[in-house]
Parts: structure tokens; C-alpha cells; sequence
């Protein structure tokens, strides 16, 4: 053994060589983590980084509170492993994540803001973060001042208190474009609150029913997706954005715009519905999830005054303010430029994979297939032949590692939905995105002719 080996690659040598040799067997359940710790007398984030190391390297697989378990392999090649393909992920890929920077941010923030980690902080943000973020804001287009805007944890989180707090136009319903994002429709249903759709689809909405129900039935707020909607990666054109923010003006009614992927952009003029308030009517709200790490849970929100004292309050209510260390990284990202220079880099892989997945759609799916390449950003959709169910092959590609997603979720119970599957690139790579369109497409076939049979036998069984 090398003297310089860390003790994580001491742990992971062992732990590959029984994987390799079958001493541990495909699909076996790893030991835990607090096994391995006990066993190599080493610490659990030691052993924690050797799985994780492991799980690189695509030799176990981690599932959320179960553990580690050995991947499958295929039957010609016991070495080699069956790579997963992942059309269902919406947490960024760690491949493309600078995560030595975000360490290194981490362990500055916790020098310079030290202070602030031994007090509890503003509910609405640090000051100085909020007055880096009004010059990040306006750089596509929305202009707000530090007492407008919040930092939350989470664009989930700002959703959640919109929800459940009172607005000044006293109203109670909400709408919400369909599909829309699975977990703003998750949110409305646990409280309860009547909640109204109206269809989406990749030419918009239906300005005239938009304002039907605005003017008869009392929304509260309008929840969207303008830019590289979830699930449908499509985006409003500068018209229908103008128009929306006209109408919530003149039926009172706000506009709740969720622009998750602002970051994303690669056109040059795709101003925010916020661009076109004039009346206080539009609140804005962008998540960092998928530039800085998920789980630093990090979002800002930029309010019309009338919502600022009621939001302060439930925000406080509810976690009294976001983390300080992750604003602190946030603020330290920002002003030395990395979140740019990030931002570009990711802007740039994202649209390669989706030009790829464009490509490959065209190489091997028939015309039966409707797909819609997402404008930019991580969504596509794709509409399944009419005779198939979306869950055979969701079921169908599982089997051969593919991991894929229905719209179905994306759904209020009562609105007709579509055969739909949601295709994301972010955790994906070209060579991922080609295997795994043309699984799909035999994976389809594969269904058809087993329908067809069916039918076959059926027509003779009846005679
Ligand atoms: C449309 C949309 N809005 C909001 C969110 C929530 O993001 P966050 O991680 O900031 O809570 C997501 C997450 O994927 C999303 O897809």
C-alpha cells in the first residue's frame, strides 16, 4: 500500500476489489456507512467519501434512506457496469459543478461573516447581499431596490408563503398554467386552496380565457413559468408577457413569476413579465438551485411594496431568516464573479445537450412522436404515440436503466392531461442523451408489438 493513499482510498481499493471480484454481488446492499467507519476504524465522512467516490465511478448507487447497493451488470460483460441514464434529474450535474469554488467560498464565509453566525439576521436577507443582488437583477431587466427584495430558502420556499399568505386584492383563488411545476401544485393542494388551470402549450396561453379568469374569478395571484417552463421548456414571447402584466393591472389580480432558470437565457431580449409592471403587480422570484448547490436552499424575491410587511412576517414565522452561511457564500460568489463565469460555462454545456437530444429525436423517433425541444434551459417534452401508455414505458425504460418522468404529476387532478414524458438533460451528456433516445424509441416499438399481439389473440379468443 502507498504511504501517501488517504484513508478514503484505503477504504474505496477494498471496497472496488470485492465489486469487481463479485465478493459483493450485483444489487447487494452495501454495509452502512457506520459499518464501514467501524470496520476500516475510520471516520463516517470517511466512509462516506468512499462510497461516494465509488458511486463516481458508477461501480454502487445510492437509494435515499435505504443505502448503497452494487449496480447491475450485464450479462456479457460481468466488469463492465450498465450505465444509468438520467432523463429525470432536476438537481444540477456534479460533474459540471465548480465544487472546489463553493468550498472555498464556504470556508471564506465563515471567516468574514462570523459574526453573523452567532445571531440570529434580518428575515429579509443580509443587507449587503440584497444590495449585490439589485445589480444582478438588473442585469435581465428587473429593477428593485434592497427594502424589495428577500433572500429565502429556496424558490420553493417563497412559493410556499405566497400561498398561504393574504393579499391586498383580497382575493382567494389561484390559477395556474397546465402542466405547471409539480411542486407549486404539491403546495396549493396541502393547503387546500382553490386553485384553477388554464392550458399551456408551446404557442402559450389562451389570452381571452386568461382574462375570463381574471375578470370572474377571483385569483389571487397568476403562478408561471414564463421562461423554460417546467415541464414544457417553452417560453412567452415579449406580446404575451406585455399582455399578461396589462391585465393583472387593470382586473387587480398579481402575477406570481417564477424564473427558476433566468440564468439560463442565451437570447438577447427576453425581458421578465417584471419588466413590464407599471402597477405593483408582478412579484419575481429566482431560485440559484441550479447555479449554486441545491441544498444550500437559496432564492430571492422581489415584491411590489403593498406585499412587503406580510411576507416579512410569514417568512420570519417560518424559519426566521435563510441560512447566514449559504448568503454568506452567495454574497462572496457574486461579488468575486465566479457565479458569472459559472453561470456561462453551465449556459453553454446545457445547450449543447439539447441540441443533442434535438438530433437524436430526429434520428429515431417516428412521426407518431410529438416532441418539443425545450427553447433553451434543461426541459423538453415528448408526446407518446396515442395507443401508449406513458407508464409502460416509463416502467419499460427503468428496466434498462433509464430513468425518465411522466407529465402526469405536473397535472391538477381534474384537468385533461397529455401522454407526455418530461426529458431533462441536466445530469445527461451527449453520448447518454443518443443511447437513451433510441432506447425509448424501441422501448415504444417493443410495446406496440406486444399490443398488437394481444389484439391478435384477442380477435381469435372472441371467435
Ligand atoms: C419551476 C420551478 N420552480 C421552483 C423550483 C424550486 O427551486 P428551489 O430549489 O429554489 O426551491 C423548481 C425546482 O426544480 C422548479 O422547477
Amino acid at each position: 500500500m502507498k504511504a501517501m493513499e488517504n484513508k478514503y482510498e484505503v477504504v474505496k481499493s477494498h471496497i472496488k476489489e470485492q465489486l469487481l471480484t463479485n465478493k459483493i454481488k450485483p444489487g447487494e446492499k452495501l454495509p452502512s456507512i457506520r459499518a464501514v467507519s467501524e470496520q476500516w476504524t475510520c471516520s463516517i465522512n470517511t466512509a462516506i467519501r468512499a462510497y461516494q467516490e465509488l458511486e463516481k465511478e458508477h461501480l454502487i448507487y445510492s437509494v435515499p434512506k435505504s443505502g448503497y447497493y452494487a449496480v447491475l451488470r450485464s450479462a456479457s460483460s460481468p466488469q463492465a457496469t450498465v450505465e444509468r441514464i438520467d432523463f429525470s434529474a432536476a438537481s444540477p450535474d456534479p460533474q459540471v459543478m465548480p465544487y472546489k469554488d463553493f468550498q472555498h467560498c464556504l470556508n471564506r464565509a465563515i471567516e468574514l461573516y462570523e459574526d453573523q453566525l452567532f445571531s440570529y439576521s434580518d428575515p429579509q436577507g443580509f443587507f449587503s447581499l440584497r444590495r449585490e443582488l439589485e445589480k444582478h437583477l438588473a442585469a435581465s431587466q428587473v429593477f428593485a431596490p434592497p427594502s424589495q427584495i428577500s433572500i429565502v430558502s429556496g424558490g420553493q420556499q417563497a412559493l410556499h408563503l405566497l400561498s398561504a399568505m393574504p393579499f391586498p386584492n383580497g382575493k382567494n383563488a389561484i390559477l395556474v398554467e397546465q402542466p405547471t411545476f409539480h411542486g407549486m401544485l404539491r403546495t396549493l393542494e396541502l393547503f387546500g386552496v382553490t386553485t384553477l388551470g388554464i392550458e399551456r402549450t408551446a404557442d402559450g396561453i389562451d389570452l381571452d380565457e386568461l382574462e375570463r379568469h381574471f375578470r370572474n374569478n377571483q385569483i389571487k395571484f397568476f403562478y408561471t413559468v414564463p421562461r423554460f417552463h417546467n415541464p414544457l421548456g417553452v417560453s412567452y414571447t415579449e406580446a404575451q408577457k406585455k399582455e399578461i402584466a396589462r391585465l393583472a393591472e387593470r382586473y387587480d389580480v398579481y402575477i406570481l413569476e417564477d424564473d427558476y432558470l433566468a440564468d439560463m437565457e442565451t437570447r438577447a431580449k427576453a425581458d421578465p413579465i417584471y419588466s413590464y409592471d407599471q402597477s405593483g403587480h408582478v412579484i419575481y422570484v429566482k431560485s440559484f438551485s441550479k447555479i449554486m448547490l441545491p441544498g444550500l436552499r437559496l432564492a430571492t424575491v422581489v415584491l411590489p411594496t403593498a406585499l412587503m410587511e406580510t411576507f416579512r412576517m410569514f417568512k420570519a414565522s417560518c424559519d426566521s431568516s435563510t441560512s447566514v452561511l449559504s448568503q454568506a457564500a452567495l454574497e462572496l460568489y457574486l461579488k468575486c464573479g465566479m457565479y458569472e463565469h459559472h453561470s456561462t460555462m453551465v449556459r453553454e454545456r446545457y445547450k449543447v445537450r439539447l441540441q443533442a437530444l434535438a438530433d437524436a429525436c430526429r434520428r429515431h423517433l417516428s412521426a407518431d412522436f410529438r416532441v418539443q425541444i425545450g427553447e433553451g434551459g434543461i426541459f423538453s417534452r415528448i408526446l407518446l404515440p396515442e395507443s401508449i401508455n406513458s407508464n409502460d414505458v416509463i416502467a419499460g425504460l427503468h428496466h434498462q436503466n433509464v430513468r425518465i418522468t411522466s407529465t402526469d404529476q405536473n397535472y391538477l387532478r381534474t384537468f385533461k392531461r397529455d401522454n407526455g414524458v418530461r426529458v431533462s438533460i441536466i445530469q445527461t451528456d451527449e453520448e447518454s442523451i443518443e443511447k437513451g433516445v433510441a432506447l425509448l424509441a424501441k422501448t415504444v416499438a417493443a410495446i406496440e408489438e406486444k399490443q398488437k399481439k394481444a389484439g391478435y389473440w384477442r380477435m381469435i379468443d372472441w371467435n
